[in-house]
C-alpha cells in the first residue's frame, strides 16, 4: 500500500470533530435552569440608588424581585425542585446585581425598570480537565525561586471549582504558618478538616444541604487534583497504579488554599453556572485571597460583557488579585481559546520531560503498567477499522460485535470516545491488549492514561506504520512492553495536541494564550481512597485543567518573593503577567523552537509568549504595566456599548471623554496585529524598572519574515526603581507571503533579557 492511501485513510478521521474526554464530568450543557422548570436562569446588573447602601443591597434585590414574582411563583407548575430560591445569588463586591430564575414574562418586566442595566442568559462552563517542580527547575536549587519565595508562604490561592478532598495529605499544614490577619474567609467543613494549609472551604451550589456539606466534597476529584497543583504540601512516595512516583508537592507547598466550590458532578445540578462563578468568585474578593485559579471554561465565542468570569475577573484584577485560567481542551483548530481575556492569564498545556513507557515496537504510554499479561509475547494484532469505518476504528462502545478480538492485541484510532473508554471496550470483547493510536490531528502528543488492560498510546506516525504493517502481513502480531517511567523524553515541553489555539473571538488583536505550562500526564491528588488499602490517593490527568494551577502556584511565589524583598512588594496583576510572559522559554530542551503536536515549531496561537520558566519570572527587569482605567480605551475601541462597558467596569464610562484604542495599543507583554501588504501600525508602550535601580536596556528586533519593525528610541536608560519610559514601534509589513509571520521585540541589558512576541497575520 501507498504512503498516499494511508495518509487520505487517517484524513478520514481528521474531518471527525476529535473529543478529548478528560473524565466523564466534562458536561457542557447549555440548560438555563433544572429539568422541567419554565424557568430560566439571568444575571441582572442593576443601578443600585444612593438610599441603598452596600450592605442592605441583598434585602433592596429581594424586594425588586418579591414585587415582580409573587404573581408566578405560586403558578411555576413542575418547577423543580421547588427548594431553589428565585434570587439565586445577590453580588456586592463584584458588580451591582444579582442572579435569579425567571420566566420570560418576568424578564421583560424588569427591563422596562429604571434600575435595570442588561440581563445576559446565565451561561454553563465546564472543567477542563509530580514531577513537574523539578522539571520547571524549582527543585535543587538552595538559591532559587522557591528559597526566595518562601515556598509561597503568606500567599493565598482561592480556587473555584469542584470543591476540595479535606483530609488528604496533600492539604496537611504540617509547617504552615497561619493565614495572614487580613484573611476574612470561612470554612463550612467541620472544625478539625480545616487548617493552615486549607483555609477555607465554601460552596454556592443551591440545593446541597444546607451548612453540612456531603462526606465526599469533591465528589468529581477535579478541585482537589488542581488545588495539590497548585499548593498541595509535599507528599512522598505519591503516585498512581505505581507509576510516575517520587514526592508528589504543588508549586507554592507553603502558600494557603481557599477552596470555592462553583461545580458538581450531582446528576441534577451537574453544571457550573456562571451565577455560582460570579458567588464564588465575590467571596474570594470579600475573603482577599492573593491569586485565583480558574480551570474552568465556556463557550468560546461569548463577548467579554455576556462573560460571568470575564466581568467578575476585572473587577478581581483591578483590586490587585492575581487571575489564572485554562485556556481550554478543544485543541489544535484555531480560534478555540477560551478565557481569553486581557486581565486574565490564560493558560496553555504542554508536556513534560517523563515518559511512563509501553512499548510496542514503537514508543508509546500508558500508565497502568501491566507485567503479567499474554502481550508480553507477541500475540495477534488486530486494527477494526482497517475498511476505514470509522467507530470500530475507534472502537467506541458497541462497534467491535463483527470482529473477533478475543485475546488478540487491538489497535483503537483516539477520538469519538474517551480514550481509557476504549481499553474497557476492547476488554469487554475479550481483547487481550489495546494500541491507543493518534488521529493525524493529535500527532506526537502521547498520555498516561489509567487503562483497564495492557495498553500503550502511540504517536500518528507510529500508529500508520502499525496499521500499514496489519495491512500487508498475514499474521500481523504484536508484544508490549512496560519499561516504567523514563525522563528525558525528546521534544520537551511541547505543546499538548488538545491545548486550545488562539486567537479569543472576543479579542483577537490581543495574543492568547499567554503562556503555556505542564498540562499532560500531571500527577496530583485525588479524591477516591485505595479500594485495597483506603489510602488517600493520586491521580495523573491531562488538560489545560492542571497547566492552570501550576501558572497559579507560580503567581504566588512571585507575590510572595516581593513581598519578602520589600522594595516592589506591590507588583500588579498586569506586571506579574508581564513577568511570566517576557521569561518564558521559548527553545526546548535539546535547544530547538519548541514544537507541537506535529513536531514543527508551535506558532504563537498555540505557545503564546513561551513555556514558564519560574527563576527567570523572579527577575524580569522591566514589566509592561497596567491598570484599570487603561482598560476603558480598550473597551471603548472594542466598539462595546457605554452601558456594557459600565456592567464591565462598574463605573460609568464616556467614550468620548477616555477616547478608544486599537487592542494592539494596549499595554501589553506581546503584540498581535494584522496587516496588509504595505500598511503600517505605530504603537506605544511603556515599561516600568523592577530590576536593578540603575539599567540600560537596548532593542534587538527579530522581524518577522516580510515586515520591517522600527522601534524608537533604540536605547532606554533606567535611573531608579519604578521609573517607567515609552517607547515605539513601528510595523510595516512589505510583502505578501505567510499567513502568520513571528518575530521577537528583546530589550537587553547586561543582565536580563525582557522578549515579547510578535505576530503579524495577513489580512
Ligand atoms: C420531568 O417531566 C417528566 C414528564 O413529565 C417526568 O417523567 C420526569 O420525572 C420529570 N423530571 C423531573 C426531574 O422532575
Ligand atoms: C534564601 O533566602 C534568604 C532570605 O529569605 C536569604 O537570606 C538567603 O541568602 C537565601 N539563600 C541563598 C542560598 O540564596
Ligand atoms: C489496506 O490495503 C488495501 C490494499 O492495498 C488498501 O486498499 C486499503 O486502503 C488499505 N487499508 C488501510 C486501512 O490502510
Ligand atoms: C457499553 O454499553 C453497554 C450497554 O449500553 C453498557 O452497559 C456498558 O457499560 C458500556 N461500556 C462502556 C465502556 O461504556
Ligand atoms: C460624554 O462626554 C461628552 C463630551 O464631554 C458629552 O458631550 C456627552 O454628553 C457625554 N455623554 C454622556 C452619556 O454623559
Amino acid at each position: 500500500m501507498s504512503p498516499q492511501k494511508l495518509s487520505s485513510f487517517s484524513f478520514l478521521f481528521l474531518l471527525k470533530v476529535l473529543i478529548f474526554l478528560l473524565h466523564s464530568t466534562s458536561s457542557a450543557s447549555t440548560a438555563g435552569d433544572f429539568p422541567n422548570s419554565s424557568l430560566k436562569r439571568f444575571i441582572i446588573s442593576v443601578r443600585r440608588p444612593a438610599a441603598v447602601s452596600h450592605e442592605k443591597s441583598r434585602e433592596w434585590h429581594e424586594s425588586l424581585l418579591s414585587q415582580l414574582t409573587a404573581a408566578v411563583v405560586n403558578s411555576a407548575a413542575g418547577d423543580t425542585p421547588s427548594a431553589i430560591p428565585r434570587l439565586l445569588h445577590s453580588y456586592t463586591n463584584l458588580l451591582s446585581g444579582f442572579s435569579a430564575r425567571l420566566s420570560a414574562d418576568e424578564l421583560n418586566t424588569i427591563s422596562k425598570m429604571d434600575w435595570f442595566i442588561n440581563a445576559i442568559p446565565d451561561p454553563v462552563y465546564k472543567l477542563h480537565t509530580t514531577h513537574s517542580p523539578e522539571f520547571l527547575g524549582l527543585l535543587h536549587s538552595p538559591a532559587g525561586a522557591w528559597n526566595d519565595s518562601k515556598q509561597g508562604e503568606g500567599i493565598i490561592i482561592g480556587l473555584l471549582d469542584s470543591g476540595i478532598t479535606a483530609n488528604h495529605p496533600s492539604f496537611s499544614d504540617q509547617g504552615v504558618p497561619p493565614p495572614p490577619p487580613k484573611w476574612k474567609g470561612k470554612c463550612t467543613f467541620p472544625k478539625p478538616l480545616c487548617n493552615n494549609k486549607l483555609i477555607g472551604a465554601q460552596s454556592f451550589i443551591f440545593g446541597e444541604p444546607d451548612g453540612t456539606p456531603p462526606d465526599d466534597h469533591d465528589g468529581d476529584g477535579h478541585g482537589t487534583h488542581t488545588a495539590s497543583t497548585a499548593a498541595g504540601t509535599a507528599v512522598s512516595k505519591a503516585a498512581s497504579f505505581g507509576n510516575a512516583a517520587g514526592t508528589a508537592v504543588g508549586m507554592a507547598p507553603r502558600a494557603h488554599i481557599a477552596a470555592y466550590r462553583v461545580c458538581t458532578d450531582d446528576a441534577c445540578y451537574d453544571a457550573c453556572y456562571g451565577s455560582n462563578i460570579l458567588a464564588g468568585m465575590d467571596a474570594a474578593i470579600h475573603d482577599r485571597v492573593d491569586v485565583l485559579s480558574i480551570s474552568l471554561g465556556g463557550d468560546a465565542d461569548l463577548d467579554f460583557y455576556q462573560d460571568p468570569m470575564a466581568i467578575s475577573a476585572f473587577t478581581a484584577t483591578s483590586i490587585g488579585i492575581f487571575v489564572s485560567v485554562s485556556a481550554g481542551n478543544d485543541g489544535p483548530e484555531k480560534g478555540t481559546v477560551t478565557n481569553a481575556a486581557p486581565w486574565m492569564l490564560t493558560v496553555g498545556a504542554s508536556t513534560m520531560d517523563r515518559r511512563i513507557a509501553a512499548d510496542v515496537r514503537f514508543k508509546g504510554e500508558s500508565l497502568n503498567q501491566i507485567h503479567d499479561s499474554p502481550a508480553r509475547n507477541p500475540i495477534p494484532l488486530v486494527f477494526p477499522g482497517i475498511n476505514g469505518d470509522e467507530k470500530p476504528a475507534a472502537c467506541s462502545n458497541g462497534s467491535l460485535a463483527g470482529f473477533d478480538v478475543r485475546g488478540k492485541v487491538v489497535v483503537c484510532l483516539r477520538g469519538v470516545n474517551g480514550r481509557v473508554e476504549k481499553g474497557e471496550v476492547v476488554k469487554a470483547a475479550g481483547g487481550a491488549a489495546m494500541i491507543l493510536m493518534n488521529t493525524n490531528t493529535a500527532g506526537y502528543t502521547t498520555i498516561a492514561d489509567g487503562h483497564v488492560l495492557p495498553a500503550s498510546h502511540v504517536s500518528h506516525e507510529d500508529g500508520i506504520k502499525i496499521v500499514e504493517y496489519i495491512n500487508t502481513t498475514e499474521t500481523a502480531t504484536a508484544s508490549i512492553s512496560f519499561r516504567g517511567t523514563e525522563f528525558r523524553s525528546p521534544f520537551s515541553p511541547s505543546v499538548g495536541d488538545f491545548s486550545s489555539r488562539g486567537p479569543g473571538t472576543a479579542s483577537p488583536g490581543i495574543l492568547k494564550p499567554d503562556i503555556t505550562g505542564p498540562g499532560v500526564s500531571v500527577l496530583a491528588a485525588w479524591h477516591e481512597l485505595d479500594p485495597a488499602n483506603k489510602k488517600p490517593t493520586f491521580k495523573v490527568l491531562s488538560g489545560t485543567s492542571m497547566s492552570c494551577p501550576h501558572l497559579s502556584g507560580i503567581a504566588a511565589l512571585l507575590k510572595a518573593a516581593h513581598m519578602l524583598k520589600g522594595a516592589p512588594r506591590d507588583w500588579s496583576p498586569a506586571a506579574i503577567k508581564s513577568a511570566l510572559l517576557t521569561t518564558a522559554d521559548v527553545v526546548d530542551r535539546s535547544g530547538k523552537p519548541i514544537s507541537d503536536e506535529k513536531r514543527k515549531p508551535a506558532d504563537f496561537y498555540a505557545l503564546g509568549a513561551g513555556h514558564v520558566n519560574p527563576e527567570k519570572a523572579m527577575n524580569p527587569g522591566l514589566v509592561y504595566d497596567l491598570k484599570k482605567e487603561d482598560y476603558f480605551p480598550y473597551f471603548c475601541g472594542l466598539g462595546y456599548d457605554e452601558t456594557l462597558i459600565s456592567v464591565i467596569v462598574d463605573r460609568e464610562v464616556n467614550c468620548s471623554v477616555v477616547g478608544s484604542i486599537m487592542e494592539a495599543e494596549l499595554n501589553y507583554p506581546s503584540f498581535s496585529v494584522e496587516l496588509g501588504v504595505g500598511e503600517r501600525v505605530v504603537l506605544n508602550r511603556t515599561l516600568t524598572n523592577v530590576g536593578l535601580g540603575s539599567q540600560r536596556y537596548w532593542a534587538e528586533i527579530e522581524p518577522p519574515k516580510g515586515v520591517v519593525v522600527k522601534v524608537v528610541p533604540k536605547r532606554l536608560t533606567f535611573k531608579k526603581l519604578k521609573q517607567e519610559k515609552k517607547f515605539r514601534i513601528v510595523l510595516k509589513r512589505s510583502e505578501e507571503g505567510l499567513e502568520m509571520a513571528k518575530g521577537y521585540l528583546k530589550w537587553v541589558s547586561q543582565s536580563h533579557l525582557v522578549r515579547s512576541p510578535i505576530l503579524i497575520t495577513s489580512k
